[in-house]
């Protein structure tokens, strides 16, 4: 079968030769230049986000749900998500790489977080880590940035405590619901984090919190007003199936494209046509009879026995 044909990036992508920094970052919300994240779980998508020319990777709980199997982010422990990092690290230089923080990894004490935040960088070679919600977790947030790694906060909805939140539905509806969103997203850039994720509130409100942040904001289902944007990678690229959230956008159906190729592999396999000439090794003629013939001889040594 001929190989599937390769796109090269588009025109648009920054052919980046330089590793993004948090510089940049903050450059890049002055400049209002939109900022680009996605998320990636392993080798090949990090190549694929990189070659995008995105600006930052993160290695998202979401892994829990869309490459483990999981009905929630919850279940995803921090070995599997160094394990993960370790693979995004391999497969991407440029872009700024975030590990998330799984859930029970940094609620219980300061001490806690640090030492698993650690673990991101020290093991997994992560430029940062990411942790949700507002409360205690800006202590949190505090801690680890105190321990010198740079933070990313996460408000609005924030999967790990979606249930305490109603499930998985918009947050900041009401005027003091978004007051609170404002408020945490404020106590977090107080605490020193670089960057926030604001999730599933109404444009408007992702609007009011850009301007009164001084650190980007990167919406996902947060209107065109953040500083950037972030979508999970199996979303943008249709990997998955079943209904999506109201924010995703379908770049591709690499679902569809994928068992379209495995059915013709297997169609090909039961038919004979896989593997053709061209697939296979060959072996000089004299080295196939003297095989022969010792075969032969050894077959016919067992048969006297
Ligand atoms: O885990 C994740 O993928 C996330 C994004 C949705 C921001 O937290």
């Amino acid at each position: 079968m001929s190989a599937l044909p390769i796109e090269t990036p588009r025109a648009s992508a920054p052919n980046r030769k330089s590793p993004v920094t948090f510089g940049r970052l903050a450059e890049m919300k002055r400049a209002g230049d939109p900022i680009v994240m996605v998320t990636a779980y392993d080798h090949p998508s990090a190549e694929v986000a990189q070659n995008a020319g995105v600006d930052l990777i993160l290695v998202g709980d979401s892994a829990a749900m869309v490459v483990l199997g999981h009905s929630s982010t919850v279940p995803i422990t921090m070995n599997e998500m160094i394990m993960l990092c370790s693979a995004v690290r391999r497969g991407a230089a440029t872009p700024l790489i975030i590990g998330d923080m799984p859930f029970g990894s940094y609620e219980s004490s300061n001490e806690t977080a640090v030492m698993n935040a650690q673990r991101f960088i020290k093991e997994a070679g992560c430029d940062a880590v990411k942790l949700e919600g507002g409360g205690t977790s800006v202590e949190r947030a505090r801690a680890i940035i105190s321990a010198g790694i740079p933070v990313m906060g996460h408000v609005g909805l924030t999967p790990q405590t979606a249930a305490a939140l109603g499930g998985f539905k918009a947050q900041g509806r009401t005027a003091a619901a978004a007051q609170k969103v404002i408020r945490d997203a404020q106590a977090l850039e107080d605490a020193g984090c670089f960057s926030v994720v604001v999730e599933a509130v109404p444009a408007a409100v992702g609007e009011e919190l850009t301007k009164r942040l001084g650190i980007p904001t990167i919406g996902i289902g947060a209107g065109r007003d953040t500083d950037g944007q972030v979508l999970v990678y199996h979303d943008l690229l249709g990997l998955r199936d079943g209904p999506n959230a109201k924010f995703v956008k379908r770049y591709a159906d690499l679902r569809g494209q994928a068992i379209a190729a495995v059915t013709t592999y297997s169609d090909e396999v039961r038919a004979g046509i896989y593997p053709g000439p061209e697939h296979v090794y060959s072996i000089e003629p004299g080295e196939l009879s003297e095989l022969r013939e010792t075969l032969g001889s050894i077959n016919a040594s067992e048969d006297q026995s």
